[in-house]
């Protein structure tokens, strides 16, 4: 089967990495069209809009987008691109993998856990005001149906990917009303999933309990603030950005991207370490029903950073990305 993907190239080392995922792809022998579009800090000037209406119009077509980082100009008055897109497109569930990777360096050897963080509300609507002169006030949204939606996606993936159980993650010993409809909205979905666990754990207490002891945890699902700080550590459980892939998806849409920003100390060198965009690919080709092309890179990845020779300087080799997308093609 054909697909047609729309690759978003980006800003900084975007470009290195986006091209060098599409060439290890491509390589697998899935065929994929490629429409590559713009956005980014970079194109502003060519638009006047950092986030081009055609774009958006392509990822529209194809149902699935692979997106390198974009650069957030700050001091011009537009608003995240990467935000823009995620509500723009409705790509309510932030899926966020982490597994360790032998040879890379981290606390942990055997993590295998997934956060899925709600993208759309809590304290990220962007609805604050001045209420008086040094007094702001943020407003944090909790709905039903958003609630029901993310935690439904929680259970979905947990199916999906053979785990046995899921568990909210929460403040709702004090926040009673918002993070208390989380929790009643949680506990009826759970009840359409009776072979899967449920349990529930307190956001604070968690960042601790993953710390000490991820191997507790499986698939966790959390509203928007605590899955950006949350997913943040378990990336930090593996070794940190630079193999932490995501996945944003919606109902009709999805899009697939590194964790990482554009890098600009390194952009333009041909240094860049392409594995966590890739790693996102592989999320992108299970999503497409490709499993067996993903299991190969997979390894691929695997197995060339374990051998730990032919690795980008973050991974303490001396690769350029080049060189290490050939040693990953020729491993598949
Ligand atoms: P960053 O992730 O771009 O860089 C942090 C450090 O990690 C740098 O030393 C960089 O060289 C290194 N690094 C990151 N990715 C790497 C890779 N693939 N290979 C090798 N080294 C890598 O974070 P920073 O500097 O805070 O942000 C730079 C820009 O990226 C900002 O404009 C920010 O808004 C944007 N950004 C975009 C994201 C997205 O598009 N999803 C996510 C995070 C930041």
């Amino acid at each position: 089967m054909a697909y047609s993907v729309t690759l978003i190239p980006g800003d900084g080392i975007g470009p290195e990495v986006a091209h060098a995922v599409r060439d290890v792809i491509d390589a697998t022998g899935v065929e994929i069209t490629w429409n590559e579009m713009q956005a980014g800090a970079e194109v502003i000037n060519r638009y006047g809009t950092p986030l081009p209406e055609k774009t958006l119009d392509s990822v529209r077509r194809d149902k699935v987008a692979l997106k390198g980082p974009i650069g957030t100009p700050i001091g011009t008055g537009f608003r995240s691109v990467n935000v823009e897109i995620r509500k723009r497109l409705e790509l309510y569930a932030n899926f966020r993998p982490a597994r360790s990777i032998p040879g890379v360096k981290s606390r942990y050897k055997d993590v295998d856990l997934i956060v899925i963080r709600e993208n759309t509300e809590g304290l990220y609507s962007g609805l604050e005001h001045v209420v008086v002169p040094g007094v702001v006030e943020s407003l944090r949204i909790v709905t039903e149906k958003s609630s029901e939606r993310i935690v439904r996606a929680a259970f979905d993936i947990a199916r999906k990917y053979n785990r046995k159980k899921v568990t909210s993650v929460h403040k709702a010993n004090i926040l009673k009303l918002s993070d208390g409809l989380f929790l009643e909205v949680a506990r009826k979905v759970a009840r359409d999933y009776p072979d899967i666990e449920y349990d529930e754990t307190i956001v604070d207490a968690t960042a601790m309990k993953l710390v000490l002891d991820p191997s507790q945890f499986d698939v966790m699902v959390m509203e928007n603030l605590f899955g950006d700080i949350v997913s943040d550590l378990t990336s930090g459980l593996i070794g940190g950005l630079g193999v932490a892939p995501s996945a944003n998806i919606g109902k009709k849409y999805s899009m697939f991207e590194a964790v990482h920003g554009t890098a600009p100390d390194i952009a333009g060198k041909g240094v860049a370490n392409p594995t966590a965009l890739l790693l996102s690919g592989v999320l992108m080709l299970e999503h497409l029903g490709e499993d067996d092309a993903a299991k190969r890179i997979r390894l691929s990845v695997e197995k060339v950073i374990g051998e730990g020779k032919v690795v980008t300087g973050d991974l303490g080799g001396k690769a350029t990305t080049k060189e290490y997308v050939a040693e990953l093609i020729r491993h598949l």
